[in-house]
């Protein structure tokens, strides 16, 4: 096990360079099923999450090199043999049911395990099985397992009840060789979803209208390989930014696409922040960053629910009362308990969290619960007056690259031990 110790109340300076988004590159690596040659990702990020998947695909027969000196994934996926993956290995992450759709589109069939609930929220499938239901495939579900068949799936209209991410992409993929045009309405429009469409369409895939409420899939018969590097995490690139505004910090970071990040760059000019930006780098200055501001978590283009936590933290200590309401998940207030502890005033009623601001944190031991709650928990340790010592940072390790070296070298006093 591994602990994050912060010595808090520091100012953080210098530059940060955001790694490739988690949430892109989960979904490519899937899409890599699709496609009987080799595919390169330039750029990934070496997270336990993309670990997972690549070892899900290795179960399944496929050959994947990692490289983590130049940061770069191959995967030939040219001999897959099995077609039901390790239980064990697919339940270590909700996210490698995004197999599920091109292992279907490719093989006409599939058995994998259901990928269950998390401590954010139940994370039901329905929206997934509804839409390859609606593409011509038969759809089990028995003893914890989804079955599929449907050796040839017809392009149809689909309409989504929510703009699921993990739904959109998965039907997305399950669409690529389906006979015919295949319209996905009421799509997710996240960022992850045109990086997700950009890339199969580099494979020679024909989609369009990926970002839009609808997106539309002409079958083709193959893909052909492809060399792609993904966006940047929008998420990680905002979760370094609460931590300017909570520390009252100024500094730069390397690697942003200012589109993506319109929604949280907003909020945190409300709060106070200024930030610049020019082409891939964003100066953000949190020096004057105190105002209490309310967030609702909606679907992109609303303020991602993946934010919430972190500004949860930035919010704790504002001149004034905030509230935080929560739409998307039914559980993602996890990090309330571990901030109270730390002398934050945060009351919750239902999906709603009402954050009177504090002067002052007060480092202690913690626990991290789930990825983004325990960024919060860092986010609130640099603030916070004497040592934070965050437990079960694997939690964290999923969706951060190297968060305390990063940290570090913009002058926090954080170290990471092991016990
Ligand atoms: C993706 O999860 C992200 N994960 C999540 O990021 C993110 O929070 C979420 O999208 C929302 O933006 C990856 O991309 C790997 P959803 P996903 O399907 O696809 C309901 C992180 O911290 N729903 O959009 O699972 C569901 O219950 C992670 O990086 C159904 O009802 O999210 C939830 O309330 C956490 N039926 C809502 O939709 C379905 O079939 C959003 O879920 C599917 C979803």
């Amino acid at each position: 096990m591994e602990k994050i110790i912060i010595n808090g109340d520091t100012t953080l300076k210098g530059e940060v360079a955001i790694s490739s988004a988690k949430n892109s590159v989960l979904p490519i690596i899937a899409a890599c099923i699709l496609c009987a040659e080799e595919c390169v990702i330039e750029g990934a990020p070496m997270l336990e999450d993309v670990f997972v998947i690549c070892s899900v695909l290795q179960d399944l027969g496929c050959i994947v090199e990692i490289n983590n000196v130049n940061n770069t994934i191959s995967i030939n996926s040219k001999n897959i043999i099995n077609k039901e993956p390790n239980i064990e290995l697919v339940r270590k992450m909700r996210a490698s049911f995004l197999i599920m759709g091109p292992m279907l589109a490719r093989f006409g069939s599939f058995k994998l395990s259901m990928p269950g609930g998390c401590n954010i929220g139940n994370r039901p499938i329905d929206l997934h099985l509804k839409g390859l239901k609606a593409l011509g495939a038969k759809v089990d579900t028995e003893h914890g397992f989804v079955l599929v068949e449907g050796n040839k799936l017809t392009g149809c209209k689909i309409n989504l009840d929510f703009p699921s991410v993990g739904a959109t992409e998965n039907i997305m993929m399950a669409a690529v060789f389906a006979e015919g045009t295949t319209i996905i309405q009421n799509a997710a429009e996240e960022p992850e979803i045109i990086d997700l469409a950009n890339f199969l369409s580099s494979m020679g895939a024909k989609i369009f209208g990926a970002g839009t409420g609808s997106i539309t899939i002409h079958g083709v018969t193959t893909l052909h390989k492809s060399v792609y590097k993904p966006i940047f995490d929008r998420i990680e690139a905002g979760t370094y930014m609460a931590c300017a505004g909570i520390t009252k910090s100024k500094f730069k970071l390397i690697g942003v696409n200012e589109e993506h990040l319109r929604p949280i760059i907003s909020k945190l000019t409300e709060c106070g922040m200024i930030i610049e930006s020019n082409g891939e780098e964003m100066i953000v200055d949190g020096r004057e960053c105190y105002k209490p501001v309310d967030i609702k978590t909606l679907p992109y283009p609303g303020f991602p629910t993946d934010m919430q936590a972190q500004m949860m933290s930035l919010l704790s200590m504002s001149h004034g009362t905030s509230v935080i309401t929560e739409t998307v998940f039914e559980n993602r207030f996890m990090q309330v308990p571990e901030l109270t502890r730390m002398g934050a005033n945060i009351k919750i009623d239902g999906r709603v969290a009402i954050i009177d601001g504090v002067k002052k944190l007060t480092g202690c031991e913690v626990k991290a619960t789930d990825l983004r709650a325990g960024a919060a928990l860092v986010i609130a340790g640099l603030a916070a007056t004497g040592i934070t010592t965050i437990n079960d940072v694997y939690h964290i390790d999923r969706g951060y690259m190297n968060i305390e070296k990063k940290l570090k070298a913009l002058g926090a006093d954080i170290k990471r031990i092991k016990i």
